[in-house]
């Protein structure tokens, strides 16, 4: 099960009450969360590429394309060595972020790069997918969630309205293209009923296939 919206859409904060809350309900199960980008090294690379600039011309084409890479890389092994093997053993992987943000946001970055790259994305990194049974797509105006950026220290590359405004646009296409993977959930609402649908959500898709 997967976590996915744009920055400041609320993910992490809905993720944090599902980690303390899920075990509680569901004390028979074994819940795994996790996270993309990882620790790893691929990760700690990717978090300090997203920190720069990318300069102009062929120089930021290359830099762009590295970064869908690094993604990919940091998604295979995350894959391999953790959500692989959790649910090998039974486990209940819930991931904040995972393909469908590489598919979303280097959709946009790539756009002038390659013809329709958020489909390219989906096909190359294929081979190294599981796809999620589930995934709440966290829904808000990307006005609203730069709002909310801006009350938190520090900015990352991608958090910039017209960027978001394609970013939200890629996940609904993402949507489009698997209706019964997905499920919206409306991020505007207070932070409680958020998190209550999520957590239903999540409860009844577990009660359904045990
Ligand atoms: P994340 O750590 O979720 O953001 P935050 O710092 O708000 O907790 O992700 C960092 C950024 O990386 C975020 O802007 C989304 C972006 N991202 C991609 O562009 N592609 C990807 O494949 C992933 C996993 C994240």
């Amino acid at each position: 099960m997967t976590l996915e919206g744009i920055d400041g859409s609320g993910k992490s904060s809905v993720a944090a009450a599902l980690r303390r809350e899920l075990p509680r309900c569901l004390p028979e199960k074994s819940f795994i969360f996790t996270a993309e980008p990882t620790e790893s090294d691929e990760g700690r690379i990717l978090r300090a590429h997203l920190t720069q600039g990318y300069g102009e011309g062929d120089a930021a084409r290359a830099m762009k394309m590295e970064e869908l890479f690094l993604f990919l890389a940091d998604h295979a092994r995350h894959l391999a060595e953790r959500v692989a093997p959790s649910m090998a053993r039974g486990e209940i992987v819930i991931s904040d972020r995972y393909s469908d943000s590489t598919a979303a946001y280097q959709g946009v970055t790539l756009k002038e790069i390659v013809p329709d790259p958020l489909m390219w994305i989906r096909e190359v990194s294929e081979p190294w997918n599981v796809k999620p049974d589930l995934t709440l797509l966290f829904i808000l105006p990307p006005e609203l969630a730069l709002e909310r950026l801006e009350a938190r220290p520090g900015k990352e590359r991608f958090e910039r309205l017209d960027f978001l405004k394609e970013v939200d646009q890629n996940f609904r296409r993402l949507k489009e293209l698997e209706p019964d993977r997905f499920v919206l959930l409306d991020a505007s609402r207070p932070a409680e009923q958020v998190e209550n649908r999520a957590l239903e959500r999540i409860a009844n898709l577990i009660e359904d296939s045990s």
